[in-house]
């Protein structure tokens, strides 16, 4: 009797790749950021932003703490333990010209199961229109096949309506509530729905 050849796993490691998605593309932060006024300015308004500091509180207040944070983002590519991407719109040169949108960010878990974690936010001008859920649809595509995840949690709390969206329209099921699982921004702890993507799960319907 023929046995099934394992599936192929990565190398369990998050490796820098820029990802295009038409309008706008995910590009790995990196130290050459910090010579950006734009992007380091665009850094301290999403600390600022009252949504983002309640549920993806960013430690990057002043101009000497998001350099730090840009430090800590090349460093956990470097390792391959964090891949951390800068949402921008191709409507401007990226280079030269960048119009920062938000950050998505991919992290293991447990590196040697192959669970990782996916998180993101949007600065408030990009917001709604569905490009949360379209960027966390290709990254997850990239995690599976180039870093060898097996399963992507996707975590929220449930008053987070339009997070729980985004995970359930790019394919991350509902699996859960965990109660009082994590704290926020204002330092109390919430409820989170906990969805979650499995490597071999047919690819999520189109978005309308
Ligand atoms: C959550 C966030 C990333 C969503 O990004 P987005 O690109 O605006 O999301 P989308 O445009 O794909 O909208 C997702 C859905 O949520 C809905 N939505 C948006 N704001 C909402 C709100 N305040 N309440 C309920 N639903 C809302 C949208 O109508 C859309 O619904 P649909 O699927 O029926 O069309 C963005 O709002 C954000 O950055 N928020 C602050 C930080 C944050 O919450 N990060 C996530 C932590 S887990």
């Amino acid at each position: 009797m023929s046995t099934s050849p394992a599936p192929a796993v990565g190398p369990r490691a998050f490796t820098p790749e820029t990802l295009d998605l038409g309008d706008s593309l995910l590009r790995p932060w990196s130290r050459k950021d910090i010579e950006s006024p734009v992007l380091l300015q665009g850094l301290m308004d999403a600390a600022a932003d009252p949504q983002i500091a309640l549920w993806n509180p960013l430690p990057a207040a002043d101009h000497a703490a998001a350099v730090t944070w840009l430090e800590v983002r090349d460093d956990a590519w470097t390792s391959g333990a964090t891949g951390t991407f800068a949402l921008l719109d191709t409507a401007k040169d990226p280079d030269t010209d960048p119009c920062f949108l938000g950050t998505l960010t991919v992290r293991w878990t447990d590196r040697s199961d192959g669970l990782g974690m996916i998180g993101y936010w949007l600065l408030p001008a990009a917001r709604g229109r569905g490009l949360a859920t379209r960027a966390v649809r290709t990254a997850t595509e990239w995690a599976f096949r180039t870093a060898g995840v097996r399963r992507l949690e996707l975590a929220h709390a449930v008053e987070n309506e339009a997070s729980c969206r985004v995970g359930l329209r790019a394919g991350f099921p509902a699996e859960g509530t965990l109660r009082a699982s994590y704290r926020f921004g204002d330092g109390e702890y919430h409820d989170e729905h906990l969805h979650a993507r499995l490597a071999t799960d047919p690819a999520p319907a189109p978005a309308a």
